[in-house]
């Protein structure tokens, strides 16, 4: 209906920061609130959807109306997303997914040494999550997010080409009270249209009106180009 535009549909979001243990009492991890992914997973139900919630570790309440499934590290959230993509119309990957995590973290807690004064942590890639959900047989229309301190667009353009993306969000994470944290974003949105990418800047405003134009632009692409 007019009013529900997303009834039927299932929508799977992630959302946060993930952590990567380094030991039992410390990880690798970063600044993203999970505010812009719960303001989606919000704005998303408020349509008609039903919404998944796949969630690193943040401070904020679960939506209304939501289905939340807390993770931890990168694997984890990879494991909830490939789970729970079967029979998914729309993916929206806006967490914050660490790249790498630690090889192999301590089983006990690593201990200062008095001899040296410096300490090596290896590092290897975490999986690449949405572009695993971009490749499957079943795919659903996928959007990604972008985190860029600079040229902002020509990095959205590439990741919608590189991880086979029907949109991105690009958000321009080095402006104090955008981004990471905030409760305001600005982006630029990035889809596929035939062989152009079209665009849709989008102002500073609050991350629930944001979340409320990523997806009335994705629905809207949904019941034109995607599966019948
Ligand atoms: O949580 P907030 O405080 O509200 O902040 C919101 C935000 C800035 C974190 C959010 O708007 C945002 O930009 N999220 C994506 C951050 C990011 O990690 O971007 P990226 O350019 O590194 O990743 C690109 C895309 O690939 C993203 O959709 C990301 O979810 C996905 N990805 C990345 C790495 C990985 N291993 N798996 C992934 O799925």
């Amino acid at each position: 209906t007019a009013e529900r535009p997303a009834e039927g549909l299932k929508v799977v979001i992630t959302a946060g920061p993930t952590r990567e243990p380094l030991d039992p009492v410390r990880y690798l991890s970063n600044h993203s609130s999970g505010k812009m992914g719960y303001a989606l997973a919000a704005a998303a139900v408020a349509l008609g959807a039903e919404v998944h919630l796949i969630s690193g570790p943040v401070a904020l309440a679960t939506p209304y109306g939501v289905t939340r499934h807390d993770v931890e590290s990168a694997n984890d959230m990879l494991a909830a997303a490939e789970r729970l993509a079967d029979d998914c119309d729309l993916f929206i990957g806006c967490a914050a997914v660490a790249d790498y995590r630690a090889e192999a973290p301590a089983e006990h807690k690593l201990k200062k040494r008095d001899d040296e004064d410096a300490m090596t942590l290896r590092l290897v890639k975490n999986p690449d999550i949405i572009a695993r959900i971009a490749a499957r047989d079943d795919r659903p229309f996928v959007i990604g997010f972008a985190a860029e301190t600079r040229d902002l667009e020509r990095y959205g353009r590439d990741k919608l080409t590189r991880k086979q993306l029907d949109m991105v969000v690009a958000n321009d994470v080095s402006q104090d009270g955008l981004g990471f944290g905030a409760d305001d974003n600005a982006a630029v949105l990035l889809w596929k249209d035939g062989d152009a990418i079209d665009r849709d800047a989008q102002p500073p405003q609050p991350k629930s009106r944001l979340a409320e134009a990523v997806l009335k632009r994705a629905l809207s692409r949904l019941n034109t180009t995607h599966h019948a």
